[in-house]
């Protein structure tokens, strides 16, 4: 079974999950980092696994542009979706999800799942840190990824 991870990652929290997951899955996987090639080579690959963030109630435009121009062979291929967002309540989480992913998508990708979320402070650019005081109310880092989650994402992936 190929994997590839498809993502795109602002300040590193996506990352590292995806580096988590891909020793969890069973074949191989390779990453593809959306953010430095557009262009994506998919002809080999039984499972796209998109791992997105999202900032200000969006994942990055890039990856939706990925999403828009593979749509096609994307819904032919088995597809999973994990998601890194800091927002906390079950409902607004559901719309950032369902405001990013069309609904072809969140019908065809098993499993979608939101794997937790990190801030680091000293990362953050002078806008991230006032919105993250200011509006999140946030005053600290915050370590959030859930390693059990990415378990439990790649078990269902591995079945
Ligand atoms: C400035 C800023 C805005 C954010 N806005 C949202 C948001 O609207 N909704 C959400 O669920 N998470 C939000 N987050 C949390 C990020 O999704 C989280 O930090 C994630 O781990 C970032 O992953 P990345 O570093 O791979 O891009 C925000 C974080 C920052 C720093």
């Amino acid at each position: 079974m190929n994997h590839l991870i498809v993502y795109a990652s602002k300040h590193g929290t996506v990352k590292k999950a995806a580096d988590i997951l891909r020793f969890q899955l069973k074949g191989s996987c390779e990453l593809h980092n959306i953010l430095e090639e557009e262009s994506v080579y998919l002809s080999d690959v039984d499972t796209v696994i998109i791992g997105a963030s999202v900032y200000f109630g969006s994942i990055h435009k890039k990856l939706k542009q990925f999403l828009e121009n593979y749509e096609e062979v994307l819904l032919q291929k088995r597809v999973a979706i994990f998601i890194c967002a800091g927002e906390e309540n079950p409902e607004s989480l559901q719309k950032e999800i369902e405001d990013n992913f069309p609904l072809s998508f969140r019908n065809h990708a098993h499993p979608i799942e939101v794997i937790g979320y990190e801030i680091h402070f000293n990362q953050l650019n002078f806008i991230e840190k006032f919105i993250i005081k200011n509006v999140k109310n946030i005053q600290e880092d915050k370590e959030k990824l859930c390693e059990f989650a990415i378990f439990q994402f790649a078990r269902a992936l591995n079945m």
